[in-house]
């Protein structure tokens, strides 16, 4: 079931000086749902319901985003960890599982580096990684045309702050189902003018290809190695072709990694949520549960 409205009513904490807004949902141990550029909790809204009746799930809307203000900061990958973090010890302190899409993994995997015996468990999909091509970071070749001039000093400003190209071609085009006027106002809402975009501009502008930018390649290189080196579990759902993620290149990472299940959704792009929310939510349930049968036996 696709649905526009998002029952969930929204709470805000004081985060960093700035209003961070969240929703919240259900009982059990905290599932942390992260979303990526340039989204919102929103995205999470027919997934979480399948998730609650064994979760507490907080779904925050990142700095810049969503209901979240939006403070006058550079709004760089390290600037979204800030105020994740802190986020993350005001509302969510405890053990936690992460699920995460786009740029959301590149924070949960980073918060994962950084503290692992927090994390219950990582669920992820269309994720971010170091790709030394750019037909590595992208299977369809309009789409890396599309991010070079996001990169490009001048054009990026046009496309993305002045057009609003990201969400008015971006997101529709990565979806392989038609979103509703309902909810493409909805992730318009966040954007209405020039320096509202302003995140959504950076964002594409730390993706780390060709080893640019130097200091978020490094950073995504040692946070995947931890992710090959961690023994918590994972859940890993792939769509078919994907965006960034193709079905072998998942099938193929999953075989890397500890513990780790994958799904295969079928025919989505890159907003996999958008395409399969019940598939989703019900995997990750699932997924939750069966842990917690383990752990008991
Ligand atoms: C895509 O259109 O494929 C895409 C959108 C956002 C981020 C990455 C890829």
């Amino acid at each position: 079931m696709h649905d526009a409205t998002f029952p969930a009513r929204k709470s805000f904490v004081d985060i960093l000086g700035s209003a961070m807004a969240y929703v919240e949902q259900g009982s059990g141990p905290t599932v942390l749902f992260l979303h990526g550029n340039p989204t919102s909790s929103y995205i999470w809204r027919n997934i979480i319901p399948h998730v609650a009746p064994t979760g507490h799930c907080v779904a925050p809307d990142l700095i810049g985003y969503g209901h979240s203000a939006k403070p006058d900061i550079d709004y760089s990958f390290l600037d979204q960890f800030r105020y994740l973090e802190a986020f993350i010890e005001k509302v969510a302190p405890g053990p936690l599982f992460l699920v995460a899409q786009d740029w959301g993994t590149a924070l949960a995997f980073h918060f994962a580096a950084l503290h692992p015996e927090k994390v219950l468990g990582l669920a992820f999909m269309e994720y971010i990684r170091p790709a030394d091509t750019y037909e590595a970071f992208h299977q369809k070749p309009q789409a890396r045309e599309l991010f070079k001039a996001f990169r490009t000093e001048g054009v990026g400003e046009r496309l993305i702050l002045e057009e609003n190209v990201f969400i008015e071609r971006v997101v529709p085009n990565a979806i392989l189902r038609r979103l509703t006027d309902a909810e493409m106002d909805a992730y318009r809402a966040p954007f209405p003018d020039v320096s509202s975009r302003r995140p959504v501009l950076r964002l594409p502008r730390e993706l780390p290809i060709e080893g640019a930018p130097s200091e978020f390649y490094a950073t995504s290189t040692a946070d995947h190695a931890a992710l090959r080196a961690s023994r918590y579990p994972k859940l890993l759902f792939s769509g078919d072709p994907g965006a960034l993620i193709s079905p072998a290149e998942a099938e193929a990472y999953s075989g890397e990694l500890t513990h780790c299940r994958l799904v295969k959704l079928g025919a989505a792009a890159h907003y996999l949520q958008e395409d399969h929310p019940e598939a989703i939510g019900t995997s990750i349930r699932a997924w939750i549960e069966d842990l917690q049968r383990e752990a008991a036996a």
